[in-house]
């Protein structure tokens, strides 16, 4: 990893980190003169956007703005990243409810259920769920059709044509066997969806033209599904410090994954061909697109 790419990642970890705090912080003022009862959802508010967490997507969003020429900075994509990373937030929250994966532990702590209770962590799901989208509504510097576009984009990608519809998937595939296409079509949806979706923002509010637009979906399809790829190896070959949650679960839970099909090694081989076809569909890109390079290649070889 180059200083350079070391210093983007931390600054743009850092630069979501703070927001969401604040965001955080917020929700204490909003819900004045409302009641006790909103104080669970207030703390676990907190306690979900303020433990750690890679902040990959949001990162994405800023790489993808660079690609295509944009400073990648300013109010309105600090909130693309910021709705990004709620949607994802909200997934991991209710993925890790006892009806979905049953995990009691996420980012190195208490799943939210757990540190909550079962009501809480489906309300805070939900209302970050819909403040991820009140964020993007309110965001300075987008033209309409710009603002609807970037609505309109992470509704997909969340919804059933995107993770949720892959979430299904996930939860009927558990104790059968999948197909290759059926395994790659169901994370490519519960995974990729989401993923791809932070590249084609980030590059629409950035005013990317449709050829860049089109470059970085293509992009973002690939490393997508190389992301859920290596989240099933590191299943198998992670720890549970490291990584910050169960290892060995998909196993356990007995789910179809890129591991148990292809094996291991099948497994690593096919993450490599998937990045290198990320890394071509950025052959248009001069190296403004460096950090979308490095980005693949950390994906790819991450350890958490
Ligand atoms: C985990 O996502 C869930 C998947 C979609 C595979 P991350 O590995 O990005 O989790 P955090 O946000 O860093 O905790
Ligand atoms: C999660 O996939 C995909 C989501 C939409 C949240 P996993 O169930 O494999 O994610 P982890 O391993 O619990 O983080
Ligand atoms: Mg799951
Ligand atoms: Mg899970
Ligand atoms: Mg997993």
């Amino acid at each position: 990893m180059s200083k350079r790419f070391h210093n983007f990642l931390q600054a743009s970890k850092d630069q979501v980190d703070r927001q969401l705090a604040d965001i955080a912080a917020n929700q204490a003022t909003v819900a004045v003169g409302m009641g006790e009862a909103l104080d669970p959802i207030i703390q676990a508010y907190r306690y979900v956007l303020t433990n750690g967490g890679k902040r990959v997507r949001p990162t994405l969003v800023y790489a993808a703005a660079r690609a295509v020429g944009h400073n990648g900075q300013g109010t309105g994509l600090d909130h693309v990243a910021c709705a990004l990373e709620m949607i994802h937030t909200y997934s991991l929250i209710h993925d890790d409810l006892p009806a979905m994966d049953d995990d009691d532990v996420r980012r190195g702590r208490p799943s939210c259920h757990k540190a909550f209770d079962e009501a809480t962590a489906i309300l805070t799901g939900d209302a970050l769920q819909a403040q991820a989208f009140e964020l993007l509504a309110n965001a300075a510097g987008f033209r309409p059709i710009q603002r609807v576009t970037l609505i309109k984009s992470l509704a997909k990608a969340a919804g059933l044509q995107g993770m949720v519809g892959g979430q299904a998937m996930d939860i009927k595939a558990t104790n059968t066997d999948l197909s290759l296409q059926q395994l790659q079509s169901m994370h490519a949806y519960k995974t990729g969806a989401i993923i791809r979706a932070a590249l084609t923002m980030g590059g629409i509010a950035a005013d990317a033209s449709a050829e860049q637009l089109s470059a970085l979906g293509a992009y973002g399809g690939h490393i997508g599904l190389a992301f859920q790829v290596v989240d099933d190896i590191l299943d198998v070959e992670g720890d549970t410090q490291t990584l910050g949650k169960t290892q060995g679960k998909d196993s356990e839970a007995n789910k179809p994954t890129y591991v148990s099909l292809m094996g291991l090694s099948g497994a690593k081989k096919e993450s490599q061909r998937l990045l290198q076809a990320a890394i071509g569909a950025l052959g248009e890109f001069a190296n403004t697109a460096d950090p979308l390079r490095e980005m693949a290649h950390y994906i790819v070889s991450r350890d958490c």
